[in-house]
């Protein structure tokens, strides 16, 4: 069976795929429907933009899709980028000006005081927009600078106490065997081999 992948970002829709590699479902991403509309990310909560992201381009497409949303929720910023992490540094930004933007706004705030959490929403979608959603969380610290070359977004700037690295110093086999996404995925996982074929 195709399940479309509905992200235009390829560091997660590999991530994705390999968490997927198992299951044999056929993957296809937005890049292969150019024709599909741009969502708009205009929810105001993870699971809103999530459902919209898997809805929209399942009834688009009339496939099984699968979305998530993610937000990085830092404890000393009352849960701030949350949401609006893809955007915290403003409209059109990269990753690195968000991370620039993260650190200059945590800028002399002790280690210990640094705690933050991935939170990732997974929506899949039935052809005719039905939704199922699951969580996952990912907790750590944000560090003082960035570290490392892998993955992508806030991985340089999130630090794992208990491995003593970034989550952009771990191999993108390491990220998925602990990530946020991965442990969204993992609860999706029963949902979609119940999927009639
Ligand atoms: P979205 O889920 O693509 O809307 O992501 C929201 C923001 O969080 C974007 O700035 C992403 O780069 C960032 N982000 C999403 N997933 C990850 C991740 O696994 N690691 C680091 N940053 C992420």
């Amino acid at each position: 069976m195709k399940l479309l992948l509905a992200t235009g970002n390829d560091h997660k829709a590999r991530e994705i795929a390999a968490l997927l590699a198992r299951t044999r479902l056929e993957l296809a991403t937005l890049k292969d429907f150019p024709a599909v509309p741009a969502v708009v990310e205009d929810g105001r909560t993870l699971m809103e933009n999530a459902v919209k992201k898997a809805v929209e381009p399942a009834l688009a497409t009339g496939l099984w899709t699968l979305a998530d949303d993610t937000g990085l929720e830092v404890e000393a910023l009352d849960g701030r980028p949350g949401v609006y992490s893809a955007r915290y540094a403003g409209p059109g930004c990269d990753f690195a000006a968000n991370c620039r933007k993260l650190l200059a706004d945590l800028e002399g705030v002790p280690p210990p005081a640094r705690k933050a959490a991935f939170r990732t929403v997974v929506a899949l979608a039935s052809p005719d927009g039905r939704v199922q959603c699951r969580e996952g969380r990912l907790e750590g610290r944000i560090a003082t600078a960035p570290v490392g070359k892998n993955g992508f977004g806030y991985d340089p700037v999130f630090y794992l106490p208990d491995e003593g690295r970034t989550l952009a110093q771990l191999s993108d086999e390491e990220k998925n065997d602990l990530s946020h996404r991965a442990l969204a995925l993992k609860a999706i996982l029963p949902v979609l081999a119940d999927i009639p074929r």
